[in-house]
């Protein structure tokens, strides 16, 4: 009974192989030369964080307008992320901050007009988001959107939210030079 067990797993084993590797060698193809997958690789670098789940960033970079597996949802995530980023060094750095200036700080940093927009044109977000062709992709809704849910997808790709905050304090801070912007 068991060589029959066996032969019959051989049987299926094989019968299935080559399905598996077509498949395997097309989606590898795919991934590694459309233009679209080339700029997440760049955009990985230039995040300097690596995607165990490349389908995360691959959503984040997708809006609304282009399908229905979109970055709505983790844009929100990744809004509270930063503006849990924020507030944690805030607070970290003066434990007697008033609500009134905190709030002001995270009402700065989460402007669509200001640092947002500035962050994700600073990324080239608007050359990778993927709209509908009538949706302008360098509107400042659709580049902080897919900028916020960069965030989100960090989050939910390293099960926790502290990375994400981290490479947003990166991405953040670099346009001035340092680590931590305040
Ligand atoms: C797209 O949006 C950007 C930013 O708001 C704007 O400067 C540009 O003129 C818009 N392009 C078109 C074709 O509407």
């Amino acid at each position: 009974m068991p060589s029959v067990c066996f032969t019959l797993f051989s049987v299926l084993l094989i019968a299935s192989l080559p399905n598996f590797q077509g498949y395997a060698t097309s989606d590898l193809h795919i991934r590694s030369s459309s233009p679209f997958s080339v700029a997440l690789e760049t955009l990985q670098k230039q995040l300097g964080y690596t995607f165990k789940s490349i389908h995360l960033l691959r959503r984040a970079m997708t809006h609304a307008s282009f399908s229905e597996e979109n970055n709505k949802a983790l844009s929100i995530l990744g809004a509270n992320v930063i503006e849990t980023a924020v507030s944690f060094q805030s607070l970290s750095k003066d434990i007697d901050i008033s609500s009134k200036d905190l709030n002001l700080i995270i009402a700065e940093i989460s402007k669509v007009e200001s640092s947002c927009t500035g962050d994700a044109s600073r990324l080239g977000l608007q050359k990778v988001v993927r709209v509908s062709p009538k949706t302008n992709s360098s509107a400042p809704s659709v580049v902080c959107g897919a900028f916020r849910a960069i965030f989100g997808a960090i989050a939910i790709d390293a099960a926790n939210c502290d990375a994400a905050g981290k490479v947003f304090w990166d991405v953040h801070g670099a346009k001035l030079g340092v680590a931590l912007p305040f």
